[in-house]
This record gives structure tokens, sequence and C-alpha cells, in this order.
């Protein structure tokens, strides 16, 4: 019994001292100290021994259960040093957290928010209506009755005869007119789709839709709303453009351009040399959509306009590329 007691203690030191890592650490204590352990059946096994020999093989073996439990203390603290704690904790609590990524509003949302934001501090109130519109209200309302070449420039989805996905955000005039009386100033954004995709279209964008009808509104209140817009957008000073148009909700009607943002309006690619980039559509209120909703076109007037978020977007960020807004890459999103 003596020497399997002393076999045993000779196994388990080499045992440990061969131990490589702190994870086999309690592998080696289950194996010789664990209640299950080999010394421990060990101690068990002594009521076998002579009566006599019974008080100092029991001596010995609490000896070397009490070397074995020292070593292996010693051991586990070597190992931890080793892996970097010195027998503490071994996480580095001076470390900087984890950063928890943030989002971020969409930079067509953006955009969106701050031209809302521009015409709200211009008294302008928001209307909202639906995505899915009546093809009255799209076309017939605003003077574009069926087989009028006009509806060739929407290339539109239709849903049916008469249901269709919204081509602009114009629709909106003439359901805020039918139902409220003058004087308006409105505003109305939203989605609005085309069959039409390059590097300046998509098939869904954003338009913000606005109009203005009082008694004895003129084109001057138009250009005066507008450059103010473009100045609180762009920045002081630099230069507009009002350019005649042809639009049947609207008449007169003008084209408005801005000066090349990338270019300063010496001519560049972006700006197809012209030193012009175009940014809206508007005009004076077509007297066939106030006799549409009811209004005499002989005691009102009005202005509207109607302008695509995403080609304010694109040059406010000289992005050259529509349909970068739509693939969702972060790393393109993250820069807004
Ligand atoms: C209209 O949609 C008129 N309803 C605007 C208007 C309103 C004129 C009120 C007069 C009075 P237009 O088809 O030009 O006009 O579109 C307006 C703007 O939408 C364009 O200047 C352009 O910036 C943007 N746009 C048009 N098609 C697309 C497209 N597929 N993708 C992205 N933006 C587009």
């Amino acid at each position: 019994m003596e020497e399997e007691i002393l076999r045993l203690k000779a196994e388990a030191l080499a045992a440990l001292a061969a131990l490589g890592e702190a994870g086999e650490l309690e592998t080696f204590r289950v194996k010789y100290l664990g209640r299950k352990g080999q010394l421990t059946g060990l101690m068990r096994m002594l009521g076998q021994a002579a009566a006599e020999e019974r008080p100092r093989l029991g001596k010995l073996a609490n000896d070397v259960r009490q070397e074995l439990e020292t070593a292996f203390e010693a051991k586990s603290q070597e190992l931890a040093a080793r892996a970097g704690g010195a027998g503490g904790p071994r996480e580095d609590l001076t470390l900087p957290g984890r950063l928890v990524p943030f989002g971020r509003l969409h930079p067509v949302t953006q955009v969106m928010e701050e031209v809302c934001g521009v015409f709200a501090g211009l008294g302008f109130a928001v209307a909202e209506g639906p995505d899915v519109e009546m093809d009255y209200y799209n076309f017939e309302a605003l003077n574009i009755p069926p087989h009028h070449p006009a509806r060739d420039m929407h290339d539109t989805f239709y849903i049916n005869e008469t249901l269709l996905l919204r081509t602009h955000t114009s629709p909106m005039q003439v359901r805020t007119m039918e139902r409220e009386k003058p004087p308006l100033r409105m505003i109305a954004p939203g989605k609005v789709y085309r069959c039409d995709s390059d590097i300046t279209h998509t098939p869904m964008f954003h338009q913000v839709e606005g109009f203005l009808v009082d008694r004895k509104v003129s084109f001057a209140d138009l250009k005066g709303v507008l450059t103010t817009f473009i100045a609180r957008m762009f920045g002081e000073g630099g230069a507009v453009r009002f350019r005649p148009s042809f639009f049947p909700f609207t008449e007169p009607s003008a084209e408005v351009d801005i000066a090349c943002v990338i270019c300063g309006g010496k001519g560049c690619r972006v700006c197809k040399e012209t030193g012009w980039l175009e940014i809206l559509g508007a005009g004076m209120i077509d007297p066939e959509v106030f006799k549409a909703v009811g209004y005499d076109p002989e005691e009102v007037s009005g202005f509207a306009f109607g302008l695509g978020i995403e080609r304010i977007a694109m040059l406010k960020y000289g992005i050259t590329d529509i349909r970068l807004f739509y693939e969702n890459d972060l790393r393109f999103l993250a820069q807004f």
C-alpha cells in the first residue's frame, strides 16, 4: 500500500510538471485529487490494511494529498501568470469598450426632411396622399385627358384601367383643392413611380410638390418662393435661371436651373458643358385645373412646382449615379 501511495505521488507530480496550459488543470484535479480520483480511491482502501499499519499509512496519504494540493495551487498560479493575469483577473479593464455601430437616416430621407423644413419655414403645410392613385387625379384632372401625348412623358405603371402607381405628386394639388378652399399653401412629399432606369432615373423616386393658391398670386411670387428655397438649400448668391417649358397643368410653365455645383457654371461633364443643372419644374396653375376642382379661375390664381429629391441630393453631394441610393451599400450610406 505504501508503495502504491508513493508511486501515485510520483506519477501525479510528474503529470503536474508536464501541464502546459490552464485548461488542463481541471482534468488533473479530477484524476488525482477529486472525490473519485486515484488518491481518494487509495485512501478508501486503507481500511483493508493491517490495523497496526493504518495510522502510519493514513498519515502518509494525508501528507501526499497536502503536497499535491500545494503543488497544484503553485502550478495554477504559474499558468495564470504565464497567460498574463499574474493570478488575478485576466481581462484588461482599461481597454475601451467595443463600439456599437449606430445607424443613421438615409441620405434621401435627410434631404427630404431638409426640403420640407425649408418650406415649413415659409409657411407651407404638409399634405400626404396615396401611392396607388386614380388615373383621374394623376392625369385627367391635371388637364391630361386619355390619349393626350403628355402621358408618354411619364412611363406609367398601370394597375388596371383606372388605377396606377402615381407618376408624380401633382395629384395632391387636386385632392387638396377639392377638399379645401383658398388661400392654400401646401407641400406634398412622397414616393412616385415610373418605368425608367439609368444613371439619373430610378423606377421609384421621391418628389415634393408645392402649390400656393390665393387671390392675385403672380409669377413674381413663384420666383420669390423658389429663389428663397434654392438659396436656403444651396447657399446664397448662386445663379438661378427660369427657362420656359411645358406642363399640361401649368401655364406659363418653367424649368428652373441652378449654376452647376461641380464647375460653378464654367461647363463640365456633369452639366454637359452647359454650366446649368435643372432642379425642378414649375408654373402658374392652369385654369383648366381650377375648373376641375370647382374653383373660379377669374377669382383665384396660384402657382405650383415639383422637384425630385434624389436629384437635389445628387447635386448637393456631387453624386453621379442615382442608383447608389438604392444599393444599400453601407460604405456609401455611412458617408452622409
Ligand atoms: C413633374 O413630375 C411635374 N409634376 C412637376 C411639376 C409640378 C411641374 C407642378 C409644374 C408644376 P417631371 O416629370 O419633370 O415633372 O419630374 C420632376 C422631377 O422629378 C425632375 O426634375 C427629376 O428631378 C425628377 N425625376 C423624374 N423622373 C425621375 C426618375 N425616374 N428618377 C429620379 N428622378 C426623376
